[in-house]
């Protein structure tokens, strides 16, 4: 990430320090893990998946840069430290998101090889980050503060605005290293309940977390009226659910042919996680 965030002498230096400060953060590196973990059940290796790796998590720093600003989810604290319009300013902030994200469909469209496989990742993550993807989940995700909303709502919210994301991690690792049909569906699989799971236990750590550890604001969806899982299922059922979806993610992981240890155990990180 260090090496591929600075892009030379044309970025002025407070856009630059703002990216610098959002994607180099103490943040957990999921997605990027999801990349790596699955070329290499794949039978590729790390190194030819950093690139997608590293490109995906600088769309997941932009996209919480923006989910904090004042029109977004008003949050002030992010990692542990100020979020970036506090640190910085809105502005500021609002273009360092942008920043990240362009960058990040420069380095698959540059770093890939082949030039098909790039083009292939760069419609990938375009797709999962976009309105029919992350972004449109952000969008109903506000908009449910007014309109409220049941179950299948709720999830159609969830796979779009976290689970998109996780899930084109593994799609990204998948297809620089050329996967079988196979793989690809038993990672789509794993990915799908993965990423649902993820977005119950955040809810849960919004509801029940401890801020130090957290290092961002609880209390915040029920103060701004979110659609969450607690909420409409309450807190045990909800846990309930997020380890059974764990469960299943780890059984669609069966026919895979490579090593799935590191993703069966990433999976089981995601539900025992307190931050
Ligand atoms: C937080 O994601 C935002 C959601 C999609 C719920 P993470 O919990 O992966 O955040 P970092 O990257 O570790 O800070
Ligand atoms: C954010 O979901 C999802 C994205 C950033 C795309 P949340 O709003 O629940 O994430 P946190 O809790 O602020 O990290
Ligand atoms: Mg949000
Ligand atoms: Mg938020
Ligand atoms: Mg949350």
């Amino acid at each position: 990430l260090e090496q591929y965030v600075d892009q030379g002498d044309p970025c002025p230096a407070r856009l630059g320090q703002a990216i610098r400060y959002s994607l180099l953060g103490p943040g957990k590196r999921l997605r990027p893990q999801l990349v790596l973990l699955a070329a290499e059940a794949c039978g590729s290796s790390v190194q030819v998946a950093l690139p997608a790796a590293c490109a995906v998590e600088m769309v997941h720093a932009y996209s919480l840069i923006h989910d904090d600003l004042p029109a977004m989810d008003d949050d002030d604290l992010r990692r542990g430290r100020p979020s970036c319009h506090v640190q910085f300013d809105e502005a500021t902030a609002i273009l360092a998101g942008d920043a990240l994200q362009a960058r990040a469909f420069e380095i698959v469209a540059r770093e890939i090889r082949p030039a098909e496989v790039a083009a292939a990742c760069c419609a990938e993550l375009a797709r999962a980050a976009g309105a029919a993807g992350m972004v449109g989940g952000q969008a109903d995700d506000l908009g449910a503060e007014q309109a409220g909303g049941g179950i299948a709502e709720l999830e159609s919210i969830h796979r779009r605005k976290t689970g998109a994301m996780l899930a084109v991690s593994l799609r990204l690792g998948a297809l620089v290293a050329s996967a079988s049909r196979c793989d690809f569906d038993g990672l789509e699989a794993y990915g799908t309940k993965l990423g649902l799971a993820f977005q119950i236990v955040d809810d849960l750590l919004d509801l029940q977390g401890d801020e130090a550890q957290l290092g961002k604001r609880t209390g915040q969806d029920a103060d701004r009226g979110k659609l969450t899982f607690p909420r409409l299922l309450g807190a045990p059922e909800s846990r309930r659910r997020a380890e059974r979806l764990v469960d299943e993610a780890c059984q669609a992981l069966g026919p895979l042919k490579g090593t799935t240890c590191g993703l069966e155990q990433l999976a089981r990180y995601v539900v025992q996680r307190n931050h």
